[in-house]
């Protein structure tokens, strides 16, 4: 397998998006995080590419909603696109691009919790007001519906009663950070 180049997008404090560029810099592999994008100005992440020394890319969503994004990273010699908390809705033109080759990470057991405005927080309060006894994570491909595409990994974790949303947001992240760059890995040497 020749080399793999990712971009990684990512909208808020990018915790996941560093777990991946440690990841990848410090793994013998073939992978190079060579492009970070983001929607927000002022999101974490930006910091992390910086101390990695990596080039930011901050859009808009005129942007990245025309073919101009997807010439943006095919210039930059992008095989991979990685979604670590990223939260718009992945255009058709993007998705054909990158068919089979835009992977997301979702703070739940997807189907449940899923689609349009569950992220973050969100997902972990109706979680916890649904008295779920367990959460976890779901790492899929990407399609044009919100966390509808391919599931390739889920890791779950019990939920105790006294767990607060904060208790909760934690058990989720540590299993993200736990997994999330190995599947990424395992999925691009897969594919080859
Ligand atoms: C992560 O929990 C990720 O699963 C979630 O956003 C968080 C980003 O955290 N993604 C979604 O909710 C997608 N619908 P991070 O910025 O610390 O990596």
């Amino acid at each position: 397998m020749g080399h793999v180049r990712i971009a990684i997008l990512a909208s808020g404090s990018g915790s996941n998006a560093l777990k991946l560029l440690a990841h990848f810099k410090h793994t013998e592999t073939n992978v190079t995080v060579a492009l970070i994008g983001t929607n927000n100005p002022a999101a974490g992440v930006l910091n992390h590419a910086k101390a990695y020394n990596i080039k930011p890319f901050i859009f808009d969503k005129t942007t990245f909603n025309s073919p101009d994004f997807v010439k943006r990273l095919k210039a930059d010699g992008i095989d991979w696109i990685v979604l670590a908390g990223f939260l718009w809705l992945i255009p058709e033109n993007l998705i054909s691009a990158f068919e089979n080759k835009i992977i997301n990470i979702h703070p739940s057991l997807l189907p449940k919790y899923g689609g349009k405005g569950m992220y973050g927080n969100h997902v972990h309060q109706a979680v916890l007001n649904n008295q779920e006894l367990k959460t976890g994570i779901t790492i899929h491909l990407v399609n044009n519906e919100y966390d509808k595409g391919a599931q390739l990994f889920q890791a779950a974790v019990a939920i105790a009663e006294e767990d607060t949303l904060e208790a909760v947001q934690k058990k989720v992240q540590v299993l993200e950070h736990q997994y999330f760059a190995g599947v990424v890995e395992s999925l691009i040497a897969f594919c080859g």
